[in-house]
Order: structure tokens, then sequence, then C-alpha cells
């Protein structure tokens, strides 16, 4: 098996040994470094260059890095083969933690004592009510179903929202555009875990944060494309929405103007809401690679259609 390894972000000198001592006969190489694009038949990647993967005529799958897969998408000159992404525990659990982290920082109203400590004052705030903050979570996957079944043994009454119905203990479900306007009305916190797809761009703008409740905040560790951000700082600033926790951003990384590096009701984080390690996926991809080696079918193939 003749695989390239294309990622700018994921370090091919620790995987290929990884990948290698699971499957000893793959003949990996970093794609600066492929003496012969005719022989690769697979290309393991994080956000390739577009156009990167159509010099490989005989490609046969594209194994992401991620869960996340949008920015293949992304590549006009994307070539037509079946593409597989990671859904590996140790990533979910690393974005629940997140998400949790996040939700109970404001919850709990650190962001509020950190000011007061700043200022040196001992001042007790008001304490919150866990069991009537409604937690609402954009996007019921692998990802969403792990960080909702956490929020409620938390505590939190927690909401959903997906394209089809889902049915998980604890969390009250929406769907599909006709559900929208009502789940949004009860997040008094707003997550967004949604993929980043035609249907789900911008989805975050002024007319839906309009629809949340008053003094809502918002945690975006999906995609910065999801968020209109210009519309999500007019909601701050105007008072309708309390803040955000974003993990993600339109242009990665953040510029230095962006007015959310000085927000003081926005705190952001470089896109580690979960981060991918070799150690943990590494099992996956070469599991991919055995079964299209083997003719067999492939694990978490993406739906080109829908583009998750
Ligand atoms: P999944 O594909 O498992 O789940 C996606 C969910 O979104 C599903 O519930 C799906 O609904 C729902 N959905 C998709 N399109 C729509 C739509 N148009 N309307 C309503 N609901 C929709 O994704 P994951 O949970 O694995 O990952 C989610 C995203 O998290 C990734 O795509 C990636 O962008 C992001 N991510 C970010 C990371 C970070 O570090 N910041 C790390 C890892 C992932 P249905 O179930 O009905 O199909
Ligand atoms: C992913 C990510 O999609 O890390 O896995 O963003």
């Amino acid at each position: 098996m003749k695989a390239v390894f294309i990622s700018d972000y994921d370090d091919f000198p620790e995987w290929e040994p990884r990948l290698k001592s699971l499957m000893p006969e793959l003949e990996i190489a970093d794609w600066r470094a492929v003496p012969d694009p005719e022989s690769v038949r697979a290309a393991v990647v994080w956000k390739p260059p577009p156009g990167a993967l159509k010099r490989y005529p005989r490609l046969q799958l594209i194994q992401a890095l991620g869960m996340g897969v949008d920015y293949l998408f992304a590549d006009p000159e994307l070539p037509a083969v079946p593409i597989a992404r990671l859904v590996d525990p140790d990533l979910i659990a690393q974005m629940s933690e997140y998400v949790c982290l996040a939700t109970l920082h404001h919850h709990r109203r650190f962001g509020e004592y950190e000011a007061l400590q700043r200022e040196r004052r001992w001042q007790l705030l008001p304490p919150p009510d866990t069991s009537t903050c409604r937690v609402g979570i954009m996007g019921l996957g692998e990802i969403g179903t792990d960080a909702a079944r956490k929020l409620a043994i938390l505590g939190f009454p927690v909401y959903g929202w997906s394209r089809t119905p889902k049915a998980q203990p604890d969390v009250a479900s929406f769907h599909g555009a006709d559900g929208l306007a009502a789940f949004l009305a009860q997040s008094q916190i707003l997550v967004c875990l949604l993929p980043l797809t035609r249907a789900t761009r911008g989805i975050i703008n002024a007319e839906t944060l309009a629809r949340l409740p008053r003094g809502a905040y918002v945690i975006n560790a999906a995609r910065g494309g999801h968020v209109v951000e210009a519309d999500l700082l007019a909601a701050i600033d105007g008072g309708h929405i309390a803040g955000a926790t974003l993990d993600v951003f339109d242009t990665e990384p953040l510029p230095p103007a962006h007015p959310f590096w000085n927000h003081p009701r926005i705190r952001i984080t470089p896109h580690i809401a979960g981060l991918t390690r070799a150690a943990t996926a590494a099992a996956q991809v070469v599991e991919n690679l055995r079964r299209l080696h083997a003719g067999r079918e492939i694990l978490h193939r993406v739906d080109a259609s829908r583009e998750y």
C-alpha cells in the first residue's frame, strides 16, 4: 500500500513510525517527497492545499486526520474518491471537555470573578441555578451527543438540534429548519457542534442570534464559517448576547487586528478544542488503509452529497 501524508499541522516524523508499527508493509511519504505520484493509492490529510490531491491520478481513498472535512469540499479540484473521517473517542472527549468548561466558566461567572480579582475585590455574586440554565446544542452527532450527555450529568437541562430526529435520553430534541426557531428560543447557552456545509454556513447570524433569549451566551467549537462574525459582535455590543467563547474563526490564525482579540466579553482559543493525537488516531487510519487494500468497506465514510 502506497500512501501520501499531507498536513502542515500534524507531525509526519511522529506519525510515520506509528503507522508503520501497525502496518509494516505501508509505504507512506510526506507529500513534498513523493517520488512517484502515480503509485499513490491513499492520502492521509489535514487541510491539504487546494489542488494538492489531484496530483495523484490513481488515488482511491482520502483519509482525513480530523472529524470535520469541510476544507476538502472547498477544493474545486477535489478528486471524486471516497473520503473517510476520524471518529476518535479521544478527540470526542476533548471536545466535550471544552464545551463543559466553557459552559461552566460562563455559568459560574468566572469571567466576572477574574475581573474582580484584577481589581483586588472580594465580592460574592448571586449563585447561578444550574437546573434552570438551558443549554442548546446545534449538531447531535458524535461530539454533540457526548457533550449533551455530559452536560445533562452536570445538571443542565439540555436541548439539541439536528437534521434528522433524535431520541437521546435527557435531551429535548428539535430537528430541521422547522425546529430551529423553537430550539433557539430555549437556548440560554448556545453551543455549535455542527459540520460546516453549504446548509450550515453562516447559521449563527443576526436573525438566529435575535431568536436566542436576551442574555444568551454563544460557544462555537465547530467551524468559524458557522458564525457571521460581524453579526455576533453587533449582538454582543448591543447587549442582546452576553458574550461568547470561540475556538474557531473565519480566518485562522485570527488576524492580529481582529476585534475579537481584545473584546472584554469574547474569550478565544486557537482551534484547540480537540486536537488529533497520533497515539489514539493512528490505529483508525491503519484500519482504513487495510480495508482499502482488502477491498472492504471503509469506516466513517463521509457522505459527499451532504458534505459531512
Ligand atoms: P457528525 O457528523 O457526527 O454530526 C453532525 C451533526 O450535525 C449531526 O447531528 C447532524 O444531523 C447535524 N447536522 C448536519 N447538518 C445539519 C443541518 N443542515 N441542520 C441541522 N443539523 C445538521 O459531526 P461530529 O460531531 O463528529 O463533528 C462536528 C464538527 O465539529 C466537525 O464537523 C468539525 O467541524 C467540528 N470539530 C471541531 C474541532 C475543534 O477542535 N474545534 C475538533 C473536532 C471537530 P443528523 O444526525 O440528523 O445527520
Ligand atoms: C477536526 C478539528 O475537525 O480538529 O477534527 O477541527
